[in-house]
């Protein structure tokens, strides 16, 4: 059975593509999600991917991931930066966890500076576009190899 990743993307990524295309890019969130898949499948890993504008969803699927997800890749857009409830979800998970930005949050308002999420990734990637989505399956492969 290949490794199940569980992919969440959280508030206002559902807008990729449409949401100011010159920080996130113009792939839309199926662009995305459809590029991971195939990584994944390359990788010998499957995705599960889900996106949600509800802090406690999220949570949910934090929980969920539990049972059965080798591992978690999150943005969670703007919760990082004010969500300890996510923190405490991702602590209750066992495997590792990537942390994902498309945009570069170091180069842009205080406000993006510090993650919650940080504290608990075994890897953060930044400011890469949307392939910081494929860069965190390639580590998640080499750490669940
Ligand atoms: C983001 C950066 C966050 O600060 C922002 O709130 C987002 C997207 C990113 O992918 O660059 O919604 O997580």
């Amino acid at each position: 059975m290949p490794s199940q990743i569980t992919l969440l993307n959280g508030p206002n990524l559902n807008l990729l593509g449409q949401r100011q295309p010159r920080i996130y890019g113009a792939e839309t969130l199926a662009d995305v999600e459809g590029a991971c898949a195939a990584r994944a499948a390359e990788l010998g890993l499957t995705v599960d991917c889900h996106q949600s504008n509800h802090e406690g969803d999220l949570i949910d699927l934090i929980h969920a991931a539990r049972n059965g997800a080798a591992g978690i890749v999150i943005n969670a857009g703007a919760y990082t930066h004010t969500s300890v409830a996510i923190l405490d979800a991702l602590n209750a998970f066992d495997g590792p966890v990537i942390e994902v930005h498309i945009s570069n949050v170091h180069a842009r308002e205080a406000l993006r500076h510090h993650s919650h999420i940080s504290a608990r990734a075994d890897a953060v990637i930044v400011g890469c576009g949307t392939q910081g989505y494929l860069f965190a399956l390639d580590r998640m492969a080499t750490l669940l190899g």
